[in-house]
C-alpha cells in the first residue's frame, strides 16, 4: 500500500525504462560541479535542483532533473583523468586486461566512450591496436590527440555510433569509465552500442556503485554529471530491455567503490556466477528499497550537521582550515552543507584549469597543490577522499608537522 507520505513524494519519468521515479533525497540548489569561476562570472552562475529518486519499475536510482549536456561537457571541461597516478595505473591495467581477453581476433577494434585525456586508450595505442575515442570536451580531447590517439570530438549516441560502424566496421570492445552514469539518454547509448558492437563483442563500463555509496554514505557521488547510480539489478534490467545481457560484474576499489559491468548480446555468453551473487547481496541489503534509501537520506543529514558543527568549532577556536582536492563531488558537499570561504579559506588542487578560480556555488579560491606544504594549515578537509592513500602519502609532512585531515566518509572524523 502507498502511504500518504509516499504519495507526497515528487515524481519523475525514468530515463532507463519510462517508469515512475520516486524521490528520496533533496540536496538543494546546486551549481555545475565542474564549473570553476572567475569573479566576474559569479552573477551568471547556473544552478539547478539536485534531488535523487528510485524507479519503482526497474530500480534505477537517478536524478530528478537533467542538466543540458553542453553545459557540463564543453571546450573548457576541467577534469583530466591522468591527474592521479593510481588512476593511470588502474587504466593501464584495465586496457591490458581488455586486450588480453577481448581483442584476440585479427585486427581488433576498441572504442572508448568518454576517453578524456587518453588515460586508458594510450595503452591500447601502444599495443598497436586499432582504436577510437569519443570525447566531446575540447581541451581534454586535444590532450588525448597529443598522445597520438584517434579521437572523435562528438558525444557518443545512436547517430554517431552508426557513423563509426559505417566507416570503421564493428567494434570488439566498447569501453567507458565514469561516463555512462553521466548520460541521461541511455536509450540512445544502448541503440548506439547495438549498432556498433560486433556479434561477439562486449560493452564494458565502470561507474560508482550504489551499494558502496549506501554503505559509505558517500552522498557526494550525487551531482549534475552523475545522473545514474547503478546497481547490478538495475543494469541487468537495462541490458535486457535493449537485447543485451549482464554477463559479468567486477567490484573495483577506485573512486570510493565501483562496479565494472560487462554486457554481451543476449544469449552470446553464459553469465558469470558472480552476477547472481551480487544481485542476491543487493536484495539482502535492500539496496533498491525506499526504506533503505530513506535511511541513507537521514544519514546524509547527520553528516551535514556533524561537518558543519566541526568546522564552526574549529573556526571559533581560531584554527586554520583548508580543503584538499577541488573535486566535482565536493560541490555537493560544500553547497549542501553551506561550506564557504568563512569555514574553509582555500582549496588546494593539482589541476591548472581549476587553479586561480573559485569553486562552484560556494566560491572558495583554488590554489595550486604545490603551495600546500609551504603554508601548512591546522586542518585539511579531504574533498578528494577517494584518493586518500595517494594524497596522504604525498603530503606526509603535513601530519608530521602536527596537521590533521578531516574526512566525512563514511562519517565525520579527524585523522591526525
Ligand atoms: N573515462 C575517464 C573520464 C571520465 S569524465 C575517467 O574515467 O577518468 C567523463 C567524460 O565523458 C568527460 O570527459 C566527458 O566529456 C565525456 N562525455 C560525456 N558525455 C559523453 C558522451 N555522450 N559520449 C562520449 N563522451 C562523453
Ligand atoms: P576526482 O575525485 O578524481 O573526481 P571528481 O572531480 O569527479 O570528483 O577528482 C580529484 C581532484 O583532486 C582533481 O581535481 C585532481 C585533484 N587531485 C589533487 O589535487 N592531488 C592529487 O594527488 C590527486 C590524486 C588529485
Ligand atoms: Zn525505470
Amino acid at each position: 500500500m502507498i502511504s500518504p507520505a509516499d504519495r507526497a513524494r515528487p515524481r519523475a519519468t525514468c530515463r532507463a525504462c519510462g517508469g515512475t521515479v520516486v524521490q528520496f533525497l533533496d540536496l538543494g540548489r546546486q551549481p555545475l560541479s565542474d564549473r570553476f569561476l572567475t569573479e566576474p562570472e559569479i552573477p551568471q552562475e547556473y544552478f539547478f535542483q539536485l534531488a535523487v529518486g528510485l524507479c519503482e519499475t526497474c530500480t534505477m536510482v537517478q536524478l530528478m532533473q537533467e542538466v543540458p549536456r553542453e553545459r557540463m561537457f564543453h571546450e573548457d571541461y576541467p577534469y583530466y583523468s591522468s591527474g592521479s597516478a593510481v588512476m593511470q595505473k588502474h587504466f593501464a591495467d584495465t586496457a591490458r586486461q581488455l586486450l588480453e581477453t577481448e581483442a584476440g581476433g585479427p585486427d581488433p577494434f576498441v572504442v572508448e566512450i568518454g576517453c578524456n585525456d587518453g588515460v586508458m586508450l594510450r595503452t591500447v595505442h601502444e599495443a598497436g591496436v586499432r582504436h577510437l575515442g569519443f570525447e566531446p570536451s575540447g581541451k581534454v580531447a586535444e590532450a588525448a590527440r597529443a598522445k597520438g590517439l584517434r579521437v572523435r570530438g562528438d558525444f557518443f549516441e545512436e547517430s554517431t555510433a552508426r557513423a563509426v560502424r559505417a566507416s570503421d566496421g564493428p567494434a570488439d570492445v566498447i569501453f567507458a569509465a565514469n561516463t555512462i552514469c553521466h548520460i541521461p539518454y541511455l536509450d540512445s547509448i544502448l541503440r548506439g552500442v547495438d549498432a556498433l558492437l560486433g556479434p561477439d563483442g562486449v560493452f564494458v563500463f565502470e561507474d560508482p556503485y550504489l551499494g558502496d555509496i549506501l554503505a559509505k554514505t558517500s552522498f557526494d557521488q550525487i551531482y549534475d554529471e552523475h545522473f545514474f547510480l547503478f546497481s547490478a539489478r538495475s543494469v541487468q534490467a537495462l541490458a535486457a530491455s535493449f537485447g543485451f545481457e549482464l554477463v559479468d560484474v567486477d567490484r573495483l576499489a577506485v573512486h570510493g567503490g565501483e562496479v565494472r559491468y560487462t554486457l554481451a548480446r543476449a544469449g552470446a555468453r553464459r553469465p558469470a556466477d558472480r552476477v547472481a551473487a551480487l544481485i542476491a547481496e543487493e536484495d539482502a541489503g535492500g539496496v533498491a528499497t525506499l526504506a533503505r534509501l530513506d535511511q541513507f537520506a537521514a544519514q546524509v543529514g547527520r553528516i551535514r550537521d556533524d561537518l558543519r558543527a566541526l568546522l564552526e568549532r574549529l573556526t571559533a577556536e581560531g584554527k586554520r582550515v583548508v580543503a584538499y582536492g577541488a573535486t566535482a563531488k565536493s560541490a555537493t558537499v560544500a553547497n549542501f552543507c553551506g561550506i564557504g570561504p568563512d569555514l574553509v579559506s582555500r582549496v588546494y588542487d593539482t589541476t591548472p584549469a581549476k587553479q586561480g578560480r573559485l569553486t562552484p556555488g560556494t566560491h572558495i579560491p583554488v590554489h595550486p597543490a604545490s603551495e600546500f606544504p609551504t603554508d601548512p594549515p591546522d586542518y585539511a578537509l579531504l574533498f578528494a577522499w577517494n584518493h586518500a592513500d595517494e594524497i596522504m602519502a604525498k603530503e606526509q609532512a603535513f601530519r608530521q608537522a602536527g596537521g590533521a585531515w578531516i574526512l566525512y566518509v563514511p562519517h565525520v572524523h579527524v585523522r591526525d
